[in-house]
């Protein structure tokens, strides 16, 4: 699944970190794939020493997006990483969380990527060229290696290059972090429209006796927006913030999600720690029932459950 919008700082990482914990400690075994050059996710369980001593010049998926057609000269399995101190968190689980890294150079060959898209000559060359760039994670994913994966999270950069649409290309399903505020809500449907535009050129594409079935169409939809960052007063959502989510459930063509997530001071420090907050908080806070909601009820339209794949 992919944790998706090209609004900024709308809480995709703090989602992707900590829903991938909280579905670890339930005993699921959970990949995380960071795909924003930002790399913030790769942050929220490796030190900066860390990444720079053990990942960064040979497990970081920029050098297997660094390629003619990403993943051609390297496999994406070898860039699997078990971070410790989550792990440890979770040694009296059935589950386990692994992460492939990030890294700033990323944002270059994402262009390059894009640029490299117009370079065939022939109609039929370039549509080649475009399903063999943006199928690549989804082919590289089909590694017999991740099959013991009860879930994975792909966390994507606020925009929609070609990076993210791999991501897209390479999910059932699209879960999409807002906040509850005018601007957020007004980029919904044209998020939703522009993912219906990929998946329809893709498909038209697709040409099964010309590709000896060497592509298959792609399916992915929207899960549901999940509001997040909401401000809570009295023990209820602001009337404004209220009113703008019921607007988005009643005009939008994008579902929403029945749970929220509320502002809370528990995800400040995300990066320092190696654990996301939603394991470290008290098991008592609001914010923590919110998010083992969030974890039922996303888990539950995937309709997973820990130990699926095993
Ligand atoms: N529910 C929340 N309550 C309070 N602060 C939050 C919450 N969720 C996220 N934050 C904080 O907001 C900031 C942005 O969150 P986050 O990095 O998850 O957003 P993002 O959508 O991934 O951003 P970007 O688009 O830059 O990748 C971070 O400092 C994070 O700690
Ligand atoms: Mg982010």
């Amino acid at each position: 699944m992919a944790v998706m919008n090209y609004k900024g700082g709308v809480g995709k990482t703090t989602i992707t970190a900590n829903l991938g914990a909280v579905a670890a400690s339930r005993g699921f075994r959970v990949l995380l794939i960071d795909l924003d050059p930002q790399t913030n996710l790769t942050f929220s369980f490796f030190s900066v020493d860390e990444w720079q001593d053990r990942l960064k010049d040979n497990y970081t998926i920029r050098q297997w997006y660094d390629a003619e057609v990403p993943g051609r000269d390297s496999s994406l399995a070898d860039l699997v990483t078990t971070p410790e101190r989550v792990n440890k968190v979770l040694k009296n689980t059935d589950g386990k969380l692994d992460l492939i890294s990030s890294h700033l150079g990323l944002i270059d060959i994402d262009l390059e990527l894009a640029a490299r898209l117009g370079g065939s000559t022939t109609l039929d060359g370039s549509k080649r060229k475009f399903l063999d760039l943006h199928s690549c994670l989804r082919h590289a994913l089909e590694d017999s290696r991740f099959s013991g994966y009860d879930l994975t999270l792909i966390d994507c950069a606020p925009n929609f290059g070609l990076v993210t649409k791999t991501a897209i290309a390479a999910s059932e399903k699209i879960l999409v972090p807002a906040k509850a505020d005018y601007l957020s809500t007004l980029g919904l449907d044209y998020l939703a429209g522009n993912c219906d535009t990929l998946v329809q050129q893709f498909n038209a594409y697709v040409d099964h006796k010309r590709d000896n079935g060497n592509y298959r169409p792609i399916e992915p939809s929207i899960l549901g927006v999940v509001f997040t960052m909401v401000q809570i007063y009295s023990q209820r959502v602001t009337a404004a913030q209220h009113s703008y989510i019921e607007q988005v459930r009643l005009n939008s063509q994008v579902p929403v999600l029945n749970s929220t997530v509320r502002n809370s001071s528990h995800f400040g420090d995300s990066g320092e720690n190696g654990v996301p907050a939603m394991l470290r908080a008290a098991g008592k806070d609001d914010v923590v029932r919110e998010f083992d909601q969030l974890a039922d009820e996303v888990l539950g339209a995937l309709a997973l459950s820990p130990g699926g794949s095993r």
